[in-house]
């Protein structure tokens, strides 16, 4: 276990929910499944009892195998429906974009998915507005709420940041990459990705707990600092699939297992891959290792994916990436741009995969009664 707090992203101040750090989430050996029917862990809300807007999402442990299929279908649905009707499903709706780190693929899709509903969409970033100025994060939803924003995506890097904003203006969340905790929406467009390269478009819209029985995804690189890996890792199980993240110690430490069940590590790239069915390379942050000893030659050496590795071990396994792709550092640009890469097509089903959470975000009622009251489950203990 890497005993160095990660240096790039912080957790959210002091009046905020408990935040959930992956650093503490690791440390802990008791996270429970995010299978439906298993124990949930307890999340950030549930320390402090506060309920939010059903059309939000946090993370992915809030969702059921049948929120996954009703997301997957109703991204299916919209994608293909003509562009017209398409753009009055949410006209005229009022979306806010606060971004709070840089980001290209998540604000530019999440952007293009509301408007392709017809949605009107503002961008507020922290370099542009009073955020700049020492506003609070609630002050700064409150103001958006009161300008009309009838919904907020938020990407901030501090862990835990939309369970206060979701608290703070009661409207829905949706979180677009929160410190080192999740990336749900990411998560889903990896999903939606796997589906359709490795079973067809038609296993894209309709999952059970089995769909991904037998296959392995294997996770690499960054995983200590990683929300995509973080979501995956909690998502991908929940349809059968096994995780292997894989990654020097500084960077993986032993307690990541922990995380979920139908996880494992191995530290050996080459064994990792030739167990793989799918392959998730993960960017190495030079600017968040101070602290962490990591000899980035080496790392190269040991964890790149290049054309020779694959061939050898895993010539038929599908290459993802979330992006932003390093080229020469974790992967190559024959990788990258080859046959077996759906970095591309990630991209793509993300803007299907964001209008339906937009969807659901906007036409989910805030009724009391179906006001997700997040109560603290208890804690299943991992055996392993
Ligand atoms: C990632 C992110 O920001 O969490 N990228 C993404 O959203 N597609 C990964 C990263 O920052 O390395």
């Amino acid at each position: 276990m890497a005993k160095s707090k990660p240096s790039g992203r912080k957790t959210v101040a002091r009046n905020a929910i408990a935040a959930p750090s992956t650093a503490r989430a690791l440390r802990s050996a008791s996270v429970a499944s995010a299978r439906p029917d298993a124990k949930q862990p307890a999340s950030p809300a549930a320390k402090s009892g506060a309920s939010l807007h059903p059309g939000s999402l946090l993370s992915v442990t809030q969702l059921t195998l049948q929120d996954v299929n009703q997301i997957l279908a109703l991204a299916a649905d919209l994608e293909i429906q003509p562009v017209q009707p398409r753009a009055q499903r949410l006209l005229k709706r009022r979306v806010s974009l606060l971004f709070y780190e840089s980001s290209t693929r998540t604000r530019t899709s999440f952007e293009l998915a509301a408007k392709s509903l017809g949605a009107d969409t503002v961008l507020v970033s922290a370099l542009s507005s009073s955020i700049e100025k020492g506003e609070s994060l609630k002050d700064t939803g409150l103001t958006l709420r009161a300008l009309g924003a009838e919904c907020i995506i938020l990407r901030h890097p501090s862990s835990g940041a939309p369970y206060l904003l979701a608290q703070a203006t009661q409207l829905p969340i949706l979180n677009a990459g929160d410190g080192i905790h999740e990336h749900p929406s990411q998560a889903l467009l990896d999903l939606r990705t796997i589906l359709t390269r490795r079973l067809g478009a038609k296993h894209a819209r309709s999952v059970t707990a089995q769909t991904l029985a037998g296959m392995t995804v294997t996770i690499v690189g960054d995983i200590f600092h990683s929300r995509v890996a973080r979501s995956n890792a909690l998502l991908l199980p929940m349809l059968g699939a096994r995780v292997v993240f894989c990654g020097p110690e500084p960077l993986l430490p032993e307690a990541a297992a922990a995380i979920g069940p139908g996880i494992t590590i191995e530290r050996n790239l080459d064994r990792a891959l030739a167990q793989s069915d799918v392959v998730m390379m993960l960017r190495i942050q030079k600017e968040r290792l101070a602290g962490l000893k990591l000899d980035l030659e080496e790392y190269t050496t040991r964890y790149q994916l290049d054309a020779a590795r694959l061939a050898t071990h895993a010539p038929k396994a599908l290459v993802l990436h979330p992006g932003p792709i390093i080229r020469g550092m974790e992967i190559t640009s024959e990788v990258a741009d080859g046959a077996q890469s759906a970095i591309e097509e990630q991209v793509h089903h993300g803007v299907a995969i964001r209008m339906a959470l937009l969807a659901r975000a906007l036409e989910t009622p805030a009724t009391s009664a179906n006001k997700t009251k997040i109560t603290a489950k208890p804690v299943k203990k991992n055996t392993k």
